[in-house]
């Protein structure tokens, strides 16, 4: 039996990508020699904003800053449960001053529980979480240490989950939570080492399981409001599954942040408060 699907209002923090461009590559998909389009990605940008107005849904914005070109990426700035915010360190130099703007942001819009990371964690790219767990992801970002520190200060159990091929080099482009009041979940198999697989099939029994074509696509990198599925239109396989299971998919072009290996998701952060 399926559960009855409710959209509930979320708030979310995006960056629009004034400054985005490809200067560098940390990810296998990301590839300075080609050209960068910034109208159309703040085009492409806007759209996926405006998705989420119409929804119903409060959209903060960070300020982007110059020499910061994947800023755009808030997923990655920091996680939000509770109301507590847990900042991130970024693995890599080239994006490490991102977790200030992040902290300064929080800091100035009144959260009061604001931690500074001691281990690297990239936020929700390597967070995501579901009514039970916070699933967290390690290998290529995360540092597995930050795990215990999540742990600690969210008061969730926290579960690891080992990322296994370059292409997915964080859980949220290899994992979505489609409902977080019930623990459902759409992943890709393969991105996960066989313990972590065998973890997440004990735990979500009944996920989507996606196939090679539509994780290609980005297709798991989505964000679910409990009804409403946006994720690349490009990950078509996916709708049929989503419609199936009483979702309400939402394909949104964002080929241009693809250039830097982000999609929808990483795009969106989540203020669970
Ligand atoms: N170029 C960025 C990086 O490699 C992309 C980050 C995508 N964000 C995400 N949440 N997966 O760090």
């Amino acid at each position: 039996m399926q559960p009855p699907r409710r959209a509930t209002p979320r708030r979310y923090l995006m960056c629009p990508p004034a400054h985005f461009d490809v200067t560098y590559a940390i990810n296998p998909w990301m590839n300075p020699a080609k050209p960068v389009d910034v109208p159309l990605a703040v085009a492409q940008w806007e759209d996926l904003r405006s998705r989420y107005l119409a929804l119903g849904h409060t959209v903060e914005e960070l300020t982007p800053r110059p020499g910061l070109p994947d800023m755009v990426f808030a997923a990655n700035g920091a996680t939000v449960v509770d109301g507590r915010v847990l900042g991130a360190r970024f693995a890599h130099r080239e994006r490490e001053p991102e977790a200030a703007a992040h902290l300064e942001w929080f800091r100035a819009h009144g959260f009061p529980h604001v931690h500074e990371p001691v281990h690297v964690n990239e936020g929700e790219g390597d967070f995501a979480v579901t009514a039970s767990y916070v699933l967290a992801g390690r290998g290529f970002r995360a540092s597995p240490l930050s795990h215990g520190e999540a742990q600690e200060f969210f008061a969730r159990p926290v579960i690891g989950l080992d990322l296994v091929d370059p292409r997915y080099y964080h859980l949220d482009t290899a994992l979505a939570v489609l409902d977080d009041t019930t623990d459902e979940v759409m992943y890709y198999p393969p991105a996960f080492s066989p313990g972590s697989r065998e973890v997440l099939r004990r735990l979500f029994p009944d996920a989507l399981v996606a196939g090679a074509e539509d994780a290609a696509a980005f297709g798991l990198n989505a964000v679910s409001d409990g009804l409403h599925v946006l994720l690349p239109q490009a990950a078509t396989g996916l709708l049929g599954p989503l419609r199936e299971r009483g979702f309400e998919p939402v394909g949104i072009d964002l080929s241009e942040l693809l250039k830097g290996g982000g999609s929808v998701k990483c795009c969106t952060q989540e203020l669970r408060c």
